[in-house]
This record gives C-alpha cells, sequence and structure tokens, in this order.
C-alpha cells in the first residue's frame, strides 16, 4: 500500500473495524436506535463467509460496532434482507440463506433489541427451490395491515412483491419486470413509499444491478409510480438512476422510519475486493432523506439530503480563491452557491502536495456537473475509471454545490439535493488545498468550509 492505510478510514460514515462489509441490511428504528445490519466477512476484507455485521447509532453519525448478529451456518452464508418491527416488542429478521445450490428467504428473532438472534425452527419460510432468488426487503403496509415483501428473482430481472400478516406465510401477489437496465443480475430491490413536493407521495421502487450498470459495475436504479398494495405501476418504464457516481449501491431504507431515510453501500463490485484499505474494506453512505421533485423534462425523480450532519461538530475553516489550511484529514463540508453567466463553468479542487487532485464543478453552457477522481495516486485498477457526470435542469445557471469528503469517500450534493453524486477517493497524500476557478461570468456568493466532527 501507499503509505498507511488507517488515513482512508472515514469519521462520519460507518466502516467495519476488520473484515469486509457490502450491502447495508435490516435498516430498522427501535428504542431510539438506528440499527445498521450489513453484509459482513468477519475473517478477511474479501466478499466471502457473508454473516451479518451490526452497528447502532443514536445519531447516525457515531456508529458503534457490535457482534455479529447472524451467522454463516451449515446451511449457508446470511446475505441480504431487512428486518422489521413484529408483536410491537421484537426485531425480525428477514433474509437470504444462500448455499452453492440454494437461495432461499428465512427468518430470525431478537428479542434483545439485535443484540442476538434465535433462527425461527421453520425456516426457510419462502422457498422457490432456486439459486437466483435473493435480498427480502419488508416493511408494515398501513393499508392492508400486512407486511409486504420484494425480493428478486435475481437472474430472471423479476421483482416479486408478496404479502404476509406473520412473517411465515407468504403468499405472491405480483411481479414487476424485467423493465429498465437488467445488468446481469437484479439485486436488493427497495420499494418505498416517497412524499412529492406538492404534499402528495408516490412509490418508488428502486432495484441495483450488478454488474451491467452504465457507469461500469453495479449501480442503482429507480422508477417512480404507483402501489396499490398489490401491484407496483410505474409512470414510466424509463430507467433513472439514484446517484451519478460509482459508488452507490445495494440501497435500502429504513423500514419503520416515517419518512424515507435510507444508507447504500459505497462501493462497486468491480473493485471492492481491491480497494487500499488494509485489513478492512467497505463503507457507506451518509444515511439520505428521499423526497420527489417534478419538473417537466424528468417528470418525477428523487431528491436526496444527507442527514445526521446536524449532529456533528461544525468548525468553519476560512477559504478564499485558493487556501491551504484545510484538513483533508477531517471530514470536510464544502458548500458553494454559485452564480453562473449561461456559458459560464465552476470547478473546485482538493490538492494535496504531491499534486493529487480531486475536482468537481457545473458547466452552465453544458448543462452537466461532473466529479474527476483521475488524478489521484492511492488507487489504481482497470474498472476504477476516474469521470462521472451528470445533466442538470435545462436553463440552470444558478446552483449550489454541497461536498462532503471524508477521507476515502465524497458526496456531492447539487441544487438543493436534485443530483447526488457518491464516489470512493484515494489520495496517496490527503489533500490540505482548496481551490476554485470561475471561468466565464458569474460568481461565488457564497463559500463555507466546515470541518464536521463527531
Ligand atoms: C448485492 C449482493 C446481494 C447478496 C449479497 C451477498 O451486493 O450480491 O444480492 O445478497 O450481495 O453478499
Amino acid at each position: 500500500y501507499l503509505g498507511d492505510p488507517s488515513k482512508y478510514r472515514p469519521t462520519i460514515h460507518y466502516s467495519p473495524p476488520s473484515g469486509f462489509m457490502n450491502d447495508p441490511n435490516g435498516l430498522v428504528i427501535k428504542d431510539h436506535e438506528f440499527h445498521l445490519f450489513y453484509q459482513y466477512d468477519p475473517y478477511a476484507p474479501i466478499i466471502g463467509n457473508v454473516h451479518w455485521g451490526h452497528a447502532v447509532s443514536g445519531d447516525l453519525v457515531r456508529w458503534v460496532t457490535l457482534p455479529v448478529a447472524i451467522n454463516e451456518t451449515a446451511a449457508g452464508q446470511a446475505f441480504s434482507g431487512s428486518a422489521v418491527i413484529f408483536n410491537n416488542s421484537l426485531i425480525a429478521a428477514i433474509y437470504t440463506r444462500a448455499s452453492e445450490t440454494k437461495q432461499a428467504q428465512e427468518l430470525a428473532f431478537s428479542s434483545d433489541n439485535g443484540r442476538t438472534f434465535q433462527e425461527y425452527k421453520g425456516n426457510p419460510v419462502l422457498d422457490r427451490n432456486s439459486d437466483s432468488f435473493r435480498d427480502p426487503q419488508v416493511f408494515w403496509d398501513e393499508r392492508t395491515h400486512e407486511y409486504k415483501m420484494t425480493v428478486v428473482k435475481a437472474r430472471k430481472h423479476q421483482v416479486l412483491i408478496y404479502g404476509s400478516r406473520d412473517l411465515v406465510n407468504w403468499r405472491e401477489l405480483s411481479s414487476f419486470g424485467p423493465a429498465g437496465i437488467l445488468g446481469i443480475d437484479y439485486e436488493c430491490p427497495n420499494l418505498m413509499r416517497v412524499p412529492t413536493e406538492d404534499g402528495h407521495y408516490k412509490w418508488v421502487l428502486a432495484i441495483s444491478i450488478n454488474p451491467g450498470s452504465p457507469l461500469g459495475g453495479s449501480g442503482t436504479q429507480y422508477f417512480v409510480g404507483d402501489f396499490d398494495g398489490t401491484t407496483f405501476t410505474p409512470d414510466y418504464y424509463e430507467t433513472k438512476f439514484v446517484d451519478f457516481g460509482k459508488d452507490f449501491y445495494a440501497l435500502q431504507t429504513y423500514s419503520n422510519a416515517r419518512a424515507p431515510l435510507g444508507i447504500a453501500w459505497l462501493s462497486n463490485w468491480q473493485y471492492a475486493n481491491f480497494t487500499p484499505t488494509g485489513d478492512w474494506r467497505g463503507v457507506m453512505t451518509l444515511a439520505r432523506g428521499f423526497g420527489l421533485r417534478y419538473t417537466e423534462d424528468f417528470k418525477y425523480f428523487l431528491t436526496q439530503k444527507p442527514v445526521g450532519l446536524e449532529n456533528l461538530y461544525r468548525r468553519e475553516v476560512p477559504v478564499g480563491a485558493e487556501s491551504c489550511s484545510v484538513p483533508g484529514d477531517k471530514a470536510l463540508e464544502i458548500h458553494a452557491i454559485v452564480e453562473l453567466g449561461p456559458r459560464s463553468r465552476i470547478s473546485f479542487s482538493l490538492l494535496s502536495e504531491n499534486h493529487e487532485q480531486l475536482v468537481w464543478g457545473y458547466d452552465a453552457n453544458a448543462g452537466q456537473a461532473w466529479i474527476d477522481r483521475g488524478r489521484t495516486f492511492g488507487f489504481s485498477q482497470r474498472f476504477f475509471t476516474d469521470k462521472m457526470s451528470v445533466a442538470v435542469i435545462p436553463g440552470t445557471t444558478n446552483i449550489d454545490l454541497h461536498a462532503i469528503f471524508d477521507k476515502s469517500t465524497f458526496e456531492l450534493f447539487l441544487d438543493d439535493g436534485t443530483f447526488v453524486g457518491t464516489c470512493l477517493v484515494f489520495f496517496e497524500k490527503l489533500p490540505n488545498c482548496l481551490r476554485y476557478s470561475l471561468v466565464g461570468d458569474g460568481r461565488v456568493t457564497n463559500l463555507t468550509v466546515n470541518v464536521l466532527t463527531p
């Protein structure tokens, strides 16, 4: 490795102490704790021997790691799944038990707030005799007083929806797909009820695909539509992506949050097993709240805001057009509000003493925003491609760029969460300077840099 890999451990994003972490699982809130279970190999920093790891937080930014919650057993690995509150007192986890030949859905209960689980004796509770049937996402549906599950027939590119009153007996209600971008597998479906800006709500079905996402590898697409308790009907079959960065996968939302609140895995299967972080691998995104905005061009689309930052200490660092007093070994919030002429362009970069750069910006003439992690030297691999961009609402000249850099992660919230780009970034030497440059007319009306500490 290039230097000490501990420089890559984020401070306000969850990462496991050692071992390998992928998808967030079992997101549920109980007794003032946010639970984050996750796909976890406790033995080695590479995928394999999958268990459910566990962390809890009171504020979504300070996480405490707890012992492994659900084990790999002789019957197979404990693949992705979700959790709900059962009988007002228990946490019920519903997950895929995966062997070489079979993937079926199992159930386990916890009466001690997720610290330990007892497997249900009658497992599996949902079995189609398939080796490609996984990732159940369950939530309580108020309208029908029933649990609903989305789950994928992965290789067939279908999401099945089931209903159950007791989590044990499931009846098939409907199916969705093949639709959108199929990739090789559909994975980790997530159906959520999302408020619209005009005071209503619609349903959003997110489907992760891997490999075969447009940027390469794994990515999370979604459809906006309605769910009548039985069937999900999209408004359009056109696919949108939740995030324009390369590292946003397996999005899941808290099953019992009052408003949609989710976490994704901040990585990509193309290189997740190779990142230069030493004896641990895997990091989660910040928690995000979701909404729906409508425009003529885009119809309904998801908006996102980071949640939990208000619970951190914020120390403002005074900055100008170029400032080398920026502590890149801390989590940084870089928030700019920019007014641009129609032909102008703004770019920001974080720079290190090694002449490494992470660059992001917005080009009003092109109507596109971008992130470029190409001039950082800490990691190189054939699939670790470096440039990402997104088409912004045509005519946008005033824009805010809200970036969160946390040692090896970068999340860029544009235009009040209208577009978000998320990616890993590996500086050989962490940055210490921030620079911006504006081409054409316009001005940076506000630039605030905060150090965020737990
Ligand atoms: C998605 C995924 C899931 C599976 C899990 C295994 O990243 O492939 O489909 O349940 O990871 O760890």
